[in-house]
């Protein structure tokens, strides 16, 4: 058996990327481009990912980003022996332009196309950076639109939801926190960065479902967003001036609090040794800076891909369809539709 390509296209929210990684023999990935070209601009002054104007931009996006890929890795398309596209979960029209092009790519040069589960190619970007994962590990998906626990105990097949949220993602709740604060959109990094200037124990948040009867894997961020809207109204009341470092370093050590313990503590539950935390919030440096302390102490083996892998992003499509191709996987038939409410 020799080298495959596979070639992997997302679209499912505001990024437009187009990954291409290099599938050993051996099942070893190397990633050879990935080129995403974002419309998060676009999106800001309404403070959210408008879905029209999503579906648009990857419409214009698609192609140039192909290109640039393809230049990128050094190869040409027809050197690609496969396809993967994101089918869900993720909006409608935005799905629905990646999984046309996948498609239209894939019957023009007679490959096998391959239609993945995002949050699945989130986890698998961490394979690109650091390697196969181990048989059994667990996963702490957090982004704009899901905030999850998940057992892996094979990228291909068997991943299986322990919890997730039940109001706001964390990453839904960093958005409408720095709305509060008059932070500009996308919310996470904004609120990063000013949390290293404050103090994370100035204002005790309150920690969603963390109460002895509460469920041991579920997260809840709504009440927490609700509390740092109180402080806010408060505060305008009363005239203070508002300690924004404070109340972001505050928030971001509640979120951070909650995520870690739950995911630590799933670890210790199932005897797993291995956490990966995945997804655009895990390049939030306070989640990871806590994941690592409470992993170190827990004996539990931490890997988090670098900021550009946990952003949504081609190479990670492109990983989870080698994953697919390498365990043999059938592909997918030729009417593959989108799925935007897929589950994992
Ligand atoms: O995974 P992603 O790129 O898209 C989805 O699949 O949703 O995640 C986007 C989310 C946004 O809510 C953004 O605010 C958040 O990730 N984010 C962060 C950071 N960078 C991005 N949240 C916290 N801290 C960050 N440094
Ligand atoms: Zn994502």
């Amino acid at each position: 058996m020799t080298d495959r390509l596979i070639l992997g296209i997302e679209s499912s929210c505001d990024e437009t990327g187009v990954g291409i990684v290099r599938l050993g023999p051996d099942g070893a990935l190397e990633l050879l481009s990935d080129e995403v070209a974002s419309s998060v601009e676009q999106h800001a002054r309404f403070g959210g990912v408008v879905p029209e104007v999503a579906s648009r931009a990857h419409l214009e996006a698609m192609v140039p980003t192909m290109r640039r890929s393809l230049e990128i890795a050094g190869v040409e398309l027809s050197d690609v022996d496969a396809i993967a596209v994101t089918a869900g979960p993720g909006l409608a029209g935005a799905l629905l332009v990646g999984v046309s092009a996948a498609k239209a790519y894939a019957a023009a040069l007679g490959k096998p196309l391959y239609g993945v589960n995002h949050l699945a190619g989130h986890v698998a970007a961490d394979t690109l950076e650091h390697g196969p994962l181990p048989d059994r590990c667990l996963a702490l998906l957090v982004s704009g639109g899901h905030s999850q626990l998940l057992l892996v105990e094979g990228l291909a097949h068997k991943i299986t939801e322990l919890g997730s949220t039940v109001d706001d993602a964390a990453g839904e709740a960093y958005d409408k926190v720095a709305r509060l604060l008059d932070l500009p959109y996308p919310g996470g990094p904004p609120i990063d960065r000013l949390a290293k200037t404050g103090n994370g124990c100035a204002i005790a948040f309150p920690r969603g479902l963390t109460g002895p009867r509460d469920n041991r894997y579920d997260f809840s961020f709504s009440g927490l967003k609700t509390a740092v809207a109180r402080w806010v109204e408060r505060s305008e009341k009363a005239g203070d001036e508002l300690p924004l470092a404070d109340v972001a370093a505050s928030f971001q050590e509640a979120v951070a609090d909650v995520l870690t313990m739950k995911a630590v503590r799933a670890c210790k539950d199932l005897g797993i040794d291995t956490l990966v935390v995945a997804g655009g919030v895990a390049a939030n440096s306070r989640i990871s800076g806590l994941a690592a302390e409470r992993c170190a102490e827990a004996g539990i083996d931490l890997r988090v891909p670098r900021p550009k892998l946990c952003g949504d992003n081609g190479a990670m499509i492109a990983a989870i369809g080698a994953h697919l191709v390498a365990a043999g996987a059938e592909p997918s038939p030729v009417d593959l539709s989108t799925t935007p409410g897929l589950p994992v």
